[in-house]
């Protein structure tokens, strides 16, 4: 079931969306070469507790990976796709990208939103690459209206990375999102006639993010059971935002 939110409490993750949209402005403005995944890790923690917000991914409990997540950041450099994790050994270097993913939850209410940063200046294809997965995302976003269907979401990413020949990783997906981090439907970034479609109605929530592979698409899972990397170790790409349908059309919560 997906669970539609009233106007009240679309507001409520409004405040969440726009404490995650400060974070990571800040987040971005400090990555620089020689900066740690560590640093950016511990001036979220700081943000978070001085807002009174709890991390949504610390101690986070995934299935797959068997354990909790140890951080309040994803902190995914160059070939890793997502959940790397922050280290006072990775220090970001000229020609990185590096995305950061994050969540809080406020009042019972969870945000959750992911940008890729450029570390100083980077080859042009990885600057293609940021460009085709943002604009993915912006595309998708356009989708999210009142009787539109969640297939609409998923071919839109699917057509604007392949047509410009990149490659959606497909073991990872969106989410609805909530009083719950992940809540349904899942979102994949390709549509999957597996699942169904259900139409869009308004005060649905849905947590788009596009996860874009320059090379193939194919992906392999680190020891620590949580770092995904592009199987051919070409480099990857992520962005995310919460956005809300509403008769008006999208309202992304996580951005002003
Ligand atoms: N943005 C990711 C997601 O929504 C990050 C989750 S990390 C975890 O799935 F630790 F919380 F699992
Ligand atoms: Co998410």
């Amino acid at each position: 079931m997906i669970i539609r939110k009233n106007q009240k409490e679309l507001e409520q993750m409004r405040r969440s969306g726009m404490l995650v949209w400060r974070i990571l402005q800040e987040l971005a403005k400090m990555v620089d070469e020689g900066v740690t995944t560590q640093e950016l890790e511990a001036a979220a923690e700081k943000m978070m507790k001085d807002a009174g917000a709890t991390p949504a991914f610390k101690g986070y409990y995934t299935p797959s990976a068997g354990s909790r997540y140890p951080y309040v950041l994803c902190t995914s450099v160059n070939e890793q796709i997502v959940h790397g994790m922050p280290s006072a050994k990775t220090k970001l270097k000229k020609g990185d990208i590096v995305s950061i993913d994050t969540g809080v939850q406020l009042d019972g209410y969870f945000g959750d939103s992911a940008i890729t940063v450029p570390v100083g200046e980077i080859s042009d294809s990885a600057k293609r690459l940021l460009k085709v997965t943002q604009e993915s995302l912006e595309l998708a976003i356009d989708k999210v209206r009142p009787g539109n269907r969640l297939f609409d979401i998923c071919g839109t990413v699917e057509k604007h990375v392949t047509g410009n020949g990149f490659s959606v990783v497909r073991e990872m997906v969106g989410h609805g999102i909530g009083t719950k981090l992940h809540e349904e439907p899942q979102i994949p970034n390709y549509v999957d006639r597996r699942n169904e479609n259900p139409r869009l109605r308004e005060g649905m929530v849905l947590a788009i993010e596009p996860m874009v592979n320059a090379g193939a698409g194919d992906m392999r899972m680190m020891p620590d059971k949580w770092t995904a990397v592009t199987k051919d170790g070409s480099v990857s790409a992520h962005f995310e935002h919460c956005v809300a349908v509403t008769a008006n059309g999208p309202w992304v919560l996580t951005r002003p």
